[in-house]
């Protein structure tokens, strides 16, 4: 009946409810036995104000029937709610079947909805207004607190107002993203290229990549041992999608472009994991959310209309 995991509270709460109401009811029932009737002159003794003195009168008879009756109510209560942690009550109303109603409720009030925009390409849907909407809701309450607000990211969790791609930016791929998640995995590499001083050389030859401040002399012996880094981020430096690599040649980093962390990210490896949202969000809230995704780096030519025009 409760989540308490000791039996022993579920007794302590239905024994002091019940108990509690009884004790009202048999001292009220104490009260009004042997009733005198009322007086104008007998005084309880107490006096204040110099002259003002309380009559020893028994209760009215109409505030006792008013405590009675909630007494009643409340054993009625107890009777048709879980009031008492070890009975269900007659109504079988728990605030979890409720909230289950709910959401059941407002699935089958949306479900039409999602189903119109999973026919709809994502690339129209991301300028429908209603769409558009109902994608926002879903990035604040799931995304929000590892991409932003703003979903323009931080350290270690990537900017996806931008053209810069991870893992790839169509539509597809941001799909794929959401559903089943992603793991950037880069091993540490201090090692495999041979020791701080070698890292140290690489790192500033990944700098001058990307046109950034670098020493020159450093970066010529590094370019001969960003052969190993190759086999990711491609001969080049632009990355590889296919094993989410970014591309070392834009000034838009990850995990930060100072030397110092790149340094680090040579030496120490770094590990991005993208949680997969398949089983908490479903196929249909995902397409919508794809499409607004996606829009973030397409914005819509202005106005924006019902059905939109056709992206770039
Ligand atoms: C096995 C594939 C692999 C190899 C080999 C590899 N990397 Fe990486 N690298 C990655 C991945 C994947 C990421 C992104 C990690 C993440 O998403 O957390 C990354 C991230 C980085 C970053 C961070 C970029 C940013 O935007 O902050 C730098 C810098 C980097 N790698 C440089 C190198 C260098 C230099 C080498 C060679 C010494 C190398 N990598 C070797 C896969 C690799
Ligand atoms: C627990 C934190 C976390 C949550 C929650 C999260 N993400 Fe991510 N997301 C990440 C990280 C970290 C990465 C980068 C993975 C990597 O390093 O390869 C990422 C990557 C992505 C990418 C790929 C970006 C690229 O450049 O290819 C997309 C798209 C994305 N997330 C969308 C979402 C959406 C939409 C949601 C909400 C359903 C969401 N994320 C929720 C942490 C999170």
């Amino acid at each position: 009946m409760s989540d308490a995991l000791n039996p022993f509270w579920d007794y302590y709460v239905c024994v002091l409810a019940i108990v509690s109401i009884l004790a009202c009811a048999i001292f009220l029932n104490a009260q009004s036995r042997g009733r005198k009737p009322p007086t104008t002159t007998e005084t309880t003794g107490h006096t204040w104000d110099d002259d003002l003195t309380e009559l020893n009168n028994p209760l009215p008879r109409w505030w006792m029937w008013l405590f009675y009756i909630t007494i009643g109510f409340a054993l009625v209560y107890l009777l048709l709610y879980p009031g008492t942690a070890l009975y269900g009550g007659v109504l079988g109303w728990s605030s979890k079947g409720q909230l289950k109603e709910e959401v059941a409720a407002g699935d089958a009030k949306s479900a039409p909805l999602y189903a119109q925009f999973r026919q709809t390409d994502t690339k129209i849907l991301a300028y429908d207004p209603a769409a558009h909407a109902m994608g926002e809701r879903l990035f604040q309450n799931n995304c929000s607190q590892c991409h932003g607000s703003d979903a323009r990211g931080s350290r270690g969790f990537p900017n996806l107002t931008d053209d810069d791609w991870l893992h790839g930016g169509d539509p597809a791929a941001i799909e794929e993203t959401i559903m089943d998640g992603r793991h950037g995995l880069m091993p540490p590499m201090g090692a495999a290229i041979g020791g701080d001083e070698a890292v140290l050389d690489v790192a500033n030859y990944v700098l001058s990549l990307s046109g950034s401040a670098h020493d020159a002399a450093r970066a010529a012996l590094g370019k001969e041992k960003f052969a190993v880094c190759a086999a990711c981020h491609g001969a080049d430096g632009k990355g590889n999608i296919a094993v989410g690599a970014p591309n070392l040649t834009d000034q838009i980093w990850l995990y930060g472009g100072d030397l110092k962390t790149i340094v680090a990210t040579i030496s120490r490896g770094r590990e991005g994991v993208m949680p997969a949202h398949r089983e908490t969000l479903g196929t249909d809230r995902v397409h919508v959310l794809a499409a607004y995704v996606w829009s973030l780096s397409h914005p819509a030519p202005a106005p924006v209309a019902q059905g939109g025009p056709p992206p770039r």
